[in-house]
């Protein structure tokens, strides 16, 4: 297992090139099951997640191509059937569930299991799938969903903390090929939503946002293939953010999704960052001195749970307390432990992080446990005099394309150590 050396101190200076989005790349991949005909997609980025992500459709039955960021897959027959050991490795598999059920009439996966950023139910995601017509079964660890044609309905995908992400596209998917039309109300409204809903309309579907976080969808009786570019990736860019400003440098960003970043360039402002976005490029700078922050995640365009762990390590380095809430994950703490190794001054009240920021961290072994997490350990370490091991880095290879060569190119002393 790789680890990563990283030398603090130093100041980043240049451009980074923005990837395509992992959590758009994830559910359009699962939406090529839904016709039998070729589909292409551009900017899908080499994560590990992804590469998952294609086992799973070479296991049903597709035959998938990806070279130079460019995925063609055809799903001419399709088996309803993914076994745990597929599933157990990313939880995002489960948004294979509602194309199979369209496809095939019947889908078995198995459950996905919690993660260390809390329990994941799918509880949102049955429910919907149920609304539709669909028969739910959990034995043995799975979930099996029969339906003998799937029937348009109206339903709401409220749950505890907000609408569901992947729980709308399962339901969007299926409802593409159910007899009749959908209503989907409370549905998730994130950026990535919005492109598959533009990918499934490419392949003949009709999906429309009627306003806020209201999805009609009209059923058709098939889909066709389709070619599509996929939206750059704002987590990776409000990563990317934080590494200007946590180093108090300046970097551009290309490619970046501006329009789906405010949040995160807002809370950037209120620190005290300089942000100019011109033409898909973003240019951020810091210098100290930057203020606390105080930040409340929330449902799309709320403050993203994404960039909650990246944003604790900023507060890290600020002087004076910053206080950050996750109300969409409330147990996604795991990075504060970390950077308490490293110097941080954090306390956890229940899902709130009080972090009095120090004016420098100093390095040490630490340990990557989830992937954003992760991020904000490479983060600090760029910030914290002399070294920070981080070991596990698989955890950031499965959502960010070769961060460690983006961030060298800018300055970043940071080494990737094979185990
Ligand atoms: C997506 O996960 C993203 N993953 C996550 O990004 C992201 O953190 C999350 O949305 C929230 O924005 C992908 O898109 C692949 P949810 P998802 O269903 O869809 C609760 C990353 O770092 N809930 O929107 O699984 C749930 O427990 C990953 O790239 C239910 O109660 O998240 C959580 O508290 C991590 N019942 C909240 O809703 C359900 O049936 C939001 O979950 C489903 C969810």
């Amino acid at each position: 297992m790789d680890k990563f050396a990283i030398r603090g101190g130093n100041r980043l200076h240049g451009t980074i090139s923005v990837s395509g989005s992992k959590n758009s790349s994830l559910p359009i991949l699962a939406a090529t099951l839904l016709t039998r005909e070729r589909c292409v997609l551009h900017r899908v980025p080499d994560l590990t997640d992804v590469r998952y992500m294609l086992d799973i459709l070479r296991y049903l039955g597709a035959d998938v191509e990806f070279s130079q960021g460019s995925v063609v897959v055809e799903a001419r027959k399709v088996v309803g059937e993914t076994p745990y050991d597929l599933v157990r490795r990313m939880r995002a598999s489960v948004c294979v569930l509602g194309p199979l059920l369209a496809r095939c009439g019947r889908a078995k996966v198995s459950l996905p299991g919690g993660c260390v950023i809390g329990d994941r139910p799918i509880d949102l995601h049955l429910r919907g799938l149920e609304a539709l017509g669909s028969r739910i079964a959990l034995s043995k660890g799975y979930v099996i969903a029969e339906a003998s044609g799937l029937v348009g309905a109206r339903m709401s995908l409220q749950g505890p903390h907000g609408s569901t992400v992947l729980g709308t596209d399962n339901v969007m998917m299926a409802a593409c090929l159910a007899r009749g039309t959908t209503i989907v109300e409370n549905a998730a409204s994130e950026p990535e939503v919005a492109d598959l809903a533009r990918f499934l309309c490419s392949m003949g579907a009709k999906v429309r946002r009627a306003g806020g976080s209201r999805l009609e969808i009209e059923g058709v009786d098939e889909l066709h293939g389709a070619e599509h570019t996929v939206i750059s990736d704002r987590i990776e860019a409000g990563t990317f953010a934080v590494a200007a400003a946590i180093t108090r440098s300046e970097l551009v960003l290309e490619e970046a999704p501006i329009e789906h970043m405010r949040s995160t360039l807002s809370a950037l402002q209120d620190a005290g960052v300089f942000v100019e976005a011109a033409e898909g490029r973003l240019r951020v700078r810091a210098t100290d001195p930057l203020h606390p922050l105080q930040l409340r995640t929330g449902t799309y365009p709320g403050f993203p749970t994404d960039m909650q762990a990246q944003f604790c390590a900023l507060a890290a380095t600020i002087p004076g307390r910053s206080r950050i809430e996750d109300d969409i994950f409330p147990n996604r703490f795991m990075h504060i432990s970390e950077l308490k190794r490293m110097g941080a001054h954090a306390d956890l009240l229940a899902n709130v992080a009080v972090i009095d920021g120090v004016d420098r961290l100093s390095g040490a072994p630490v340990m990557a446990s989830d992937l954003r997490a992760s991020a904000a350990l490479v983060l600090a370490g760029l910030q914290a005099e002399n070294t920070t091991t981080i070991s596990r880095v698989y955890h950031i290879d499965r959502g960010y394309e070769r961060i460690d060569a983006k961030l060298r190119a800018v300055g970043a002393d940071i080494e990737r150590l094979p185990k």
